[in-house]
């Protein structure tokens, strides 16, 4: 039977924007380093990063501000598996996930990462050799805890067939509900933490777009794009009673999810982490956290 449940802070910051040139447009260093040290300053204590996000850039990031902080009272996940010295291509041997795991300390500067993540799957490697590896680094004191992401549910169990997975991180959020069927039923078996990316739908359901942003979010039908901005109205409304926001009403409907051991919404800007963190004082009842979950069902 699996160990307990990874028990981590409810809430962390996803750090794709900071640092993260390769993948957005207009990002600026200096924005990354303030949105971290926010998150820190405002009690957010889990980072939530990985090589992909400026090929580096946004470990170094991390690195530097934590120097200033208590290291003990930090959660830093990253994640590896696109091969730097190979365009990139996804790797899960032993040996690339080992040199990994070297190299995002020496970015993080720190000696040893708390959760770290195999980023995505690649064709070759069994998934338990490549977890075995993350074991023995577990072992060594490395790193403190073993996840993957961006696994079906086959190689979830693969690579879980020595129960030494703690945690998956993998695209949920009230729009996108298909981990409710496909993962979480076997993850909460086995006590595997799990951890939705993308729960603010990239902005979406931060209640800051309109009908006419339709086109921002092709991803959805007309008519599906139409009563998401209607269950939105109608979170606002809920989040007016705690003074909140509909990004912190969001949030806050995450944070009371038992299936979800921390949320890890992205920033670009220093104002939406201080918005965000306000996400922990929110405290939906059981009747507001149903009505949350039934406007969104379907998705
Ligand atoms: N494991 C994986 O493969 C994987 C994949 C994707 C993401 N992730 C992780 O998951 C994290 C979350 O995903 P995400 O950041 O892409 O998406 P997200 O959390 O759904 O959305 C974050 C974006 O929403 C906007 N936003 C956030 N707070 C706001 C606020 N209070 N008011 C207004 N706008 C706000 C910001 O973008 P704008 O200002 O640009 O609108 C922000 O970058 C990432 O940072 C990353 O750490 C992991």
């Amino acid at each position: 039977m699996a160990t307990k449940k990874l028990q981590i802070p409810s809430l962390g910051l996803g750090t794709n924007k900071v640092g993260g040139h390769n993948l957005f447009d207009n990002l600026k260093d200096e924005d990354g380093y303030a949105v971290v040290r926010k998150a820190l300053d405002s009690g957010i204590e889990l980072l939530d990063t990985a090589y992909m996000y400026g090929k580096g850039r946004s470990e170094e990031i991390i690195g530097d501000v934590i120097q200033d902080y208590d290291r003990s009272k930090i959660i830093i996940a990253t994640k590896a598996a696109q091969d730097p010295n190979n365009n990139l291509e996804l790797n899960n041997s032993p040996e690339f996930l080992k040199q990994s795991v070297d190299d995002a300390l020496k970015r993080l500067k720190t000696d040893y990462i708390d959760i770290f993540y195999i980023h995505f799957p690649d064709e070759a490697t069994p998934k338990y050799e490549a977890v075995a590896a993350l074991n023995e680094l577990k072992q060594a004191g490395k790193i403190r805890a073993i996840g993957v992401s961006n696994f079906s549910l086959d190689q979830i169990k693969e690579a879980n067939r020595d129960g030494l997975v703690d945690i998956v991180e993998d695209n949920y959020s009230l729009v996108h509900r298909d981990a409710e069927k496909t993962l979480l039923p076997y993850l909460k078996e086995q006590n595997i933490a799990f951890v939705p990316y993308f729960p603010l739908a990239s902005g979406l359901l931060t209640g800051k777009y309109s009908l006419s942003d339709h086109d921002k979010f092709k991803q959805f039908s007309d008519g599906e794009f139409k009563s998401i901005m209607d269950a939105l109205d109608e979170v606002k409304v809920i989040g007016k009673k705690h003074d909140a926001t509909v990004a912190q009403t969001i949030l806050a409907w995450y944070i009371a999810d038992p299936d979800i051991s921390t949320v890890i919404p992205g920033a670009r800007l220093e104002k939406q982490v201080v918005s965000n963190a306000g996400s922990m004082k929110v405290q939906l009842s059981q009747a507001e956290f149903d009505k949350i979950n039934s406007l969104f069902e379907g998705f």
